[in-house]
């Protein structure tokens, strides 16, 4: 029984979540599975399997503290396609997954950033791994994009995370779509939402 007290609000997932379900669901087809990378505190995880009821989500995170969250936000809102959360850090390769069969899509918000750069050659080479051909991998966070001035917020973001780990801070889009193609994946798309934000889409 999961402890309901470890449950772990983001106010800023709580904002976004909305947007990224809208956007899941225009992107994703009406059913399949989808890996959650990097899930946090579980807020995405809960709203959005009760939004795409045809889907199976298995929420994954390597923080102990973010799993007990996670457990405790499934156990607050059960959706019938969520599947319990299990520990998974993109930089054990080969993903440690438990489960036959591949993804048909995987889904990783706010890690690149938040994490050391290799963190995004060792998503895109799992993800390539883990994805069923045709299967999307979608990112959702702040990104610069060469020739496109950075929102001011987003600059200051950048300076704060730099502050707080040298080895984080905001990616550029062309660098994390290098790694993507070194990978074998194919560039999609991209997606502004709110708050300087963006979606990156790829294929498998
Ligand atoms: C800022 S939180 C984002 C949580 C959630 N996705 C959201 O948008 O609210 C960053 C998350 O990245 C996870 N993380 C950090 N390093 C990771 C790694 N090497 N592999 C997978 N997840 C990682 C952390 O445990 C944390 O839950």
């Amino acid at each position: 029984m999961p402890d309901l007290n470890a449950a772990q609000t983001s106010p800023a997932a709580d904002r976004n979540k909305g947007p990224i379900l809208a956007t899941l669901q225009a992107l994703l087809p009406a059913r399949g599975r989808l890996l959650e990378l990097a899930a946090g505190t579980g807020q995405h995880a809960v709203h959005c399997a009760a939004g795409l009821p045809g889907w199976q989500w298995l929420p994954t995170d390597p923080s102990p503290d973010a799993l007990a969250s996670v457990r405790a936000w499934a156990q607050l809102h059960p959706a019938p396609g969520l599947l319990p959360a299990l520990q998974l850090d993109v930089l054990q390769q080969p993903w440690p997954l438990p489960e036959a069969g591949r993804f048909d899509a995987i889904f990783c918000a706010n890690m690149l950033h938040i994490a050391p750069w290799a963190c995004c050659n060792a998503l895109m080479q799992g993800a390539a791994a883990w994805l069923a051909p045709g299967g999307q991998l979608i990112t959702y966070g702040p990104y610069f994009v060469e020739g496109e001035p950075a929102a001011p917020g987003n600059t200051a973001f950048d300076a704060d995370l730099q502050a707080r780990n040298p080895a984080w801070g905001i990616r550029w889009l062309h660098a994390v779509q290098a790694e993507a193609a070194a990978a074998g994946l194919q560039w999609v798309q991209r997606l502004a939402l709110p708050a300087n934000n963006q979606i990156l889409v790829f294929r498998r």
